[in-house]
């Protein structure tokens, strides 16, 4: 008998509401993140004909409001002779490469051609470049591919940005040779050649292969007159987590070299107590090869990371699909404790569409049913798969307070993902342990933990609950965790967690 259906089933049961995720099949990286004529472009590594890692494409969406995402079709598909690795985008404001048509800008795409068996050149990595002419629509890669060889196999995740300051104005690419630990920066005049410019690295953590790196200035507490480069770097594995991660170091760049000022001496690389004095987007296990847009509007600088780490990416349990992006953050520099460090907000899926389903604080309404292990549950109104939490506490000399969530029984089994802190320990932890689906894979259960001082006294905690996610931003943003979650459908209490003595809840408000 021959089989009529080669597509695999598509099992929405964990398919988020507010995170993208393609329709159809594997999605990987964030690339090619650009702004242009009022539309958000959203490409992304993407397997056009599986739910695994392979025939790697640039996928495409489009969004005005960085909440929802339309697909659009393959934009760079894969052929016999390399894969499309990742990437970035740019408007080429005045045709500075030429592939503009009728004085109109085009988008330059700028990826890595990952050579395949096929190709005279198998498994070397190398840049090349992709135009549009028509806002995003269609890709013409450009005949010269590719713009730029090392003759390496591990040199690729270009990112293009625009730089002008004192020693000129220009292209500048970031991107990593990756088993050697260095991001390696080159100029341009047209996007088309490229002349060295410096390198960077290895620094900080080291414990796996460099990948995605971006470089963007920034100004310290909104002062323009004080600005600061970031050089963001994922790594994978050797994440402050485990596995994948992004980490990011402050500094400055003068057009040819970043100098950075963050560079932790005397414990570098391979010696892991110094792990958590580095700078990390996130300390979860899932917000990794995070980039971000070109030309945002207004200076903002939005970042997306793939919500995934590769320890356990293959084995996700969903069917027909894989994979989702994080929200949308914007990132700011503050300076905290002397030094400029990153601060993040996400782009708010409740701030305009919102109802606020309860509110406490400081008293909570009387409660029937007395707490049992310390949790606190909170009325029916209160739960659900998709929500935004915030809870603000005085956690006092001793004792947990936090959140419990996507709280059930399923199929006689207690699930709850807890977010807890502790002050003797001063940590925050994300507890997924037995949070739902944590089978199908060993590396997948987990307790991420994050030192948090708190702020007068206060720890202030954003919940973004979607429905395979946990975003967690502390005291604003200055902390942040992300990790996957696959609890049951039914599975959505939301409970308050108050071990020990002397800690009050200030205000709780939860939003769905
Ligand atoms: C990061 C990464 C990149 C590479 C892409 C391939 O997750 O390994 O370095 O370009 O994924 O899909």
């Amino acid at each position: 008998m021959t089989s009529l259906n080669t597509v695999p089933a598509l099992d929405c049961r964990y398919r988020p509401k507010w995170h993208y995720a393609a329709r159809r099949n594997w999605l990987n990286d964030p690339n090619g993140l650009v702004y242009s004529n009022g539309v958000y472009h959203l490409f992304y590594q993407h397997n056009p004909h599986g739910d695994g890692w392979g025939n790697m494409s640039w996928g495409h969406a489009t969004s005005t409001d960085l909440l929802s995402w339309d697909e659009q079709p393959v934009a760079i598909p894969c052929d016999e002779q390399e894969a499309i690795f990742s990437g970035s985008a740019v408007v080429d404001t005045h045709n500075t490469s030429g592939f503009g048509v009728g004085g109109a800008a085009p988008l330059v795409a700028i990826y890595t051609s990952a050579y395949s068996p096929a190709s005279p050149v198998a498994g070397r990595q190398a840049q090349s470049l992709a135009y549009s002419t028509d806002d995003g629509a269609t890709w013409t890669k450009y005949a010269g591919n590719p713009v730029l060889d090392r003759a390496s196999a591990n040199f690729r995740d270009p990112k293009v940005f625009r730089y002008d300051g004192d020693a000129g104005s220009y292209w500048v690419m970031a991107a990593v040779e990756a088993e050697d630990r260095e991001v390696v920066l080159y100029k341009s005049a047209d996007l088309l050649t490229w002349q060295y410019l410096s390198s960077f690295g290895p620094a900080n953590a080291t414990g796996g292969v460099w990948e995605c790196p971006d470089l963007f200035e920034l100004p310290v507490d909104g002062n323009a007159g004080d600005t600061r480069w970031v050089l963001v770097v994922n790594l994978n594995p050797g994440g402050i987590a485990g596995g994948s991660a992004g980490q990011y170091f402050v500094g400055t760049f003068d057009g040819v070299t970043f100098r950075s000022e963050s560079t932790v001496t005397g414990g570098m690389q391979t010696d892991g107590s110094r792990m958590r004095e580095y700078g990390w987007l996130d300390w979860g296990r899932d917000y990794y090869a995070a980039v971000s847009f070109s030309n945002a509007p207004d200076g903002r600088r939005l970042m997306v990371g793939w919500m995934n780490n590769w320890q356990y990416a293959a084995a996700t349990p969903s069917q027909g699909w894989r994979s989702a992006m994080s929200l949308v953050r914007e990132v700011r520099l503050e300076r905290h404790a002397g030094r400029p460090v990153l601060v993040q907000a996400p782009v708010d899926p409740f701030a305009d569409s919102g109802t606020e389903l309860f509110a406490a604080g400081p008293e909570l309404p009387a409660d029937p049913t007395p707490p049992t292990d310390g949790v606190r549950w909170l009325p029916p109104e209160a739960s659900g798969e998709v929500l935004r939490i915030d809870a603000e506490f005085r956690p006092g000399a001793s004792g947990t307070v936090g959140l419990v969530l996507r709280a059930g029984q399923a199929c006689g089994v207690q699930e709850r993902t807890v977010l807890a802190y502790s002050s003797l320990s001063g940590e925050l932890s994300l507890d997924r342990t037995a949070s739902g689906n944590v089978g199908f894979h060993e590396d997948f259960p987990s307790v991420e933990r994050v030192p948090v001082a708190l702020q007068d006294g206060l720890l202030r905690l954003t919940v973004f609950l979607d429905r395979c996610s946990v975003e967690v931003f502390a005291q604003d943003g200055l902390v942040t965790l992300t990790d996957q979650i696959f609890p049951a459908e039914s599975s959505t209490a939301v409970g308050l967690l108050a071990e020990g003595d002397g800690a009050t809840l200030v205000s709780l408000s939860v939003t769905g």
